[in-house]
């Protein structure tokens, strides 16, 4: 049979093929995937099963529960200031990985570019290739915080040049950028008239400095798509659930495409999503603080042991250079997987520019993080550079 030509475009997430290795290896310290290892908040799953039983089981509107956007309207403009109409400038999907899908299909005409600071979360490359357009990806360094620049962004400007997606706290890097940094990309978008699709998923995971949404910027509500979920902040990946917002002609475009994909988030979903905006913030900053907690010991303890590792501003991600051990980020994390049994993701994965690097997700207990380090170091001491 013959496949379409796009899908045979897109390669396999290279998180996957790696953690194909990992299945059917016992006593594997993963420090792999990309999710919590806390539970979802004991309120917002009893919401969800009390919701069942007073017969909760319908769709519901296809833009989301009318009081679920008005909880995320007020959300925003409390944390925030920002003011989102619940009626028009806001949609529940499937997680922000459907609210990422609906944006770019909203937007992009085949051959549009669509520019991608590289190392960047797997979906964005394959998901603007499935659209008809082509990811233009921007590399960054260590050198500079892995954060893009005015200048970088304006080399790759051009008539073609559709949109931007910028993801801050940043999966795999852990960067995040300060307000003033974002005003500076924020004057270069508007001059060049792109669209901002702003991935801020874990902006609840912040600790260096206050998160500013791209969307709070002078003259950027008008042309950017703000996303953000469930998934990380409230530990709720299961649930699949997240929303857009933006300006309504963007937003009503990415409905008719949900209307007639998704429908509607499962409504379970959606209940546990307004008991998680409603009393679910004490949970979150707990949980943020035990990733802060974590995020200290594995920094200093990356460093101590030669893998230079910048503090990441945000996230439960750790991106340690892995240059001092001679290896590639793939021999690296294939070796240490097979020999100490530790499971990391090689920084290729999420690019080119992530050659010498590997992802460490601190979204484990202290005690297992400990353990994980110290054969970091076992392996590190086996394998003298070469
Ligand atoms: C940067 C980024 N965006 C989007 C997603 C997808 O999140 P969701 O579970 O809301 O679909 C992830 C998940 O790892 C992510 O890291």
């Amino acid at each position: 049979m013959k496949i379409s030509k796009l899908v045979e475009k897109i390669p396999p997430s290279g998180i996957r093929v790696f953690f194909d290795l990992v299945l059917g290896m016992k006593d594997v310290i993963s420090l792999g995937v990309g999710e919590p290892d806390f539970i979802t908040p004991w309120n917002i799953r009893e919401r969800a099963i009390y919701s069942l039983e007073e017969g909760y089981t319908s769709y519901t509107s296809n833009k989301g529960l009318i009081e679920l956007r008005h909880e995320i309207s007020r959300y925003l403009k409390h944390k925030y200031g920002l003011e989102y109409d619940p009626e028009e400038e806001i949609l529940v999907t499937v997680g922000v990985s459907e609210a990422l899908d609906l944006a770019l299909r909203a937007i992009v005409n085949k051959g549009d570019k669509i520019l991608i600071p590289e190392p960047s979360y797997v979906s964005y490359g394959p998901i603007t290739t499935l659209c008809g357009g082509s990811p233009i990806f921007i590399k960054t360094s260590p050198e500079n915080g892995f954060k893009i620049t005015p200048k970088d962004i304006n080399k790759f400007c051009d008539i073609k040049t559709k949109a931007i997606i910028l993801n801050y706290p940043n999966n795999p890097t852990g960067t995040s950028y300060s307000k003033a940094e974002l005003k500076t990309i924020s004057k270069i978008a508007l001059r060049h008239g792109i669209i901002m699709v702003s991935d801020e998923i874990y902006c609840d995971l912040t600790y260096t400095f206050d998160h500013t949404p791209f969307s709070a910027l002078p003259h950027m509500k008008e042309r950017t798509i703000y996303l953000n979920g469930f998934s990380k902040a409230y530990a709720m990946t299961g649930w699949r659930i997240g929303y857009a917002c933006g300006p309504r002609n963007i937003i009503s475009s990415m409905t008719k495409i949900h209307q007639y994909t998704m429908m509607c988030v499962p409504i379970t979903s959606q209940m546990a999503a307004l008991e998680a905006l409603k009393n679910g913030e004490k949970a979150v900053q707990e949980m943020k603080r035990e990733y802060k907690r974590r995020r200290e010991f594995v920094v200093s303890r990356l460093n101590e042991i030669g893998l230079s590792c910048h503090k990441p501003e945000g996230t439960f991600y750790a991106f340690p250079s892995i240059k001092s051990s001679g290896l590639s980020s793939m021999e690296f994390a294939r070796e240490l997987l097979k020999k100490e049994k530790v499971a990391v993701v090689p920084g290729t994965a999420f690019g080119p520019s992530g050659e010498g690097h590997i992802r460490i997700s601190y979204a484990s207990s202290l005690d297992r993080l400990k353990e994980a380090l110290a054969r970091i170091e076992i392996f590190l001491s086996k394998n003298k550079v070469r």
